[in-house]
């Protein structure tokens, strides 16, 4: 029976030169692969460096797919400071880290044009990793399936469901969690990945929605992955403070080999 792979992805933000992503990837290269034999298939790492480190990280080669952390959903044109899929393609990066809440409350980036970017990074190859979330205000005003739901309807409205099949996931990263050291207990993200993948189901059928991994981000720690990772639609993590050092990123990569070696995220298809 075929599962859901379990991925464990980095969110680097704005850390780390070329040299100290190197030096990463060298200290965790070798472990990695040992990780990744002993759960063969089902387990995934990403790590999503600065645009500067894009193409040194792809060169040096890790186990790992290499995503960036946004990009524009034109494919040329006069957006100063911006970088296109092509861009991303040419500097052999596999995928893009799309509507992370700091874009969204920093870079006043919009469902709308996230739509625009999810379909343009899908066509063109990449793998599309698209963040949600809700606000404290808006989880406690009872707002978390209404803006949850329009985030996930807006930004994957058009997009093949094809291409979906095999590269979109989907981070559900309550924004109240993120780089706060409080995380979503595992019942509460739980029931939050619950009503996302009834929304997939809705807007990509059963079958698809069954198959794209759905990440918990917000303070996930090497101590409280396990726990989150036991979630029967926790199907892996996205991870800020935690990913910047190696001891605490592989800690929580091994919680997700267990997951992935256990054989959780079966599919019901
Ligand atoms: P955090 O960040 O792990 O530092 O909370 C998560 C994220 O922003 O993706």
């Amino acid at each position: 029976m075929s599962t859901r792979p379990v991925v464990i992805a980095a969110n680097w933000k704005m850390h780390k030169t070329r040299a100290e992503a190197l030096e990463f990837a060298g200290e965790y290269t070798e472990w990695l692969d040992a990780e990744l034999a002993d759960a063969p298939g089902h387990l995934q790492v990403v790590v999503a460096p600065a645009y500067t480190s894009l193409e040194a990280l792809v060169e040096a080669n890790p186990p790992c797919g290499i995503f960036a952390q946004n990009m524009h959903q034109a494919s040329h044109g006069p957006f100063t400071g911006e970088v296109s899929a092509q861009m991303l393609l040419d500097v052999g990066a596999h995928g893009v880290i799309l509507g992370h809440s700091e874009r969204r409350q920093y870079f006043a980036e919009t469902n709308e044009a996230l739509a625009d970017k999810v379909s343009a990074a899908l066509n063109h190859g990449l793998f599309a990793m698209l963040c949600v979330g809700e606000t404290l205000e808006q989880r406690q005003a009872g707002q978390l399936e209404q803006i949850v739901g329009d985030q996930l309807r807006i930004a994957l409205g058009s997009i093949d469901i094809q291409r979906a099949l095999s590269r979109l996931s989907i981070a559900y990263e309550p924004v109240w969690a993120i780089g706060t050291g409080e995380t979503a207990t595992p019942e509460q993200a739980q029931l939050a990945h619950e009503f996302i993948r009834a929304v997939l189901v809705d807007v990509l059928g059963h079958d698809t929605a069954h198959r794209i991994p759905i990440l918990y981000g917000g303070s996930v720690k090497p101590a409280n992955a396990s726990e989150l990772l036991s979630q029967p639609d926790i199907d892996g993590a996205l991870i800020g403070g935690a990913a910047l050092d190696v001891e605490s990123f592989t800690g929580i990569i091994s919680a997700g080999a267990d997951r992935a070696r256990s054989g959780a995220g079966r599919l019901e298809v």
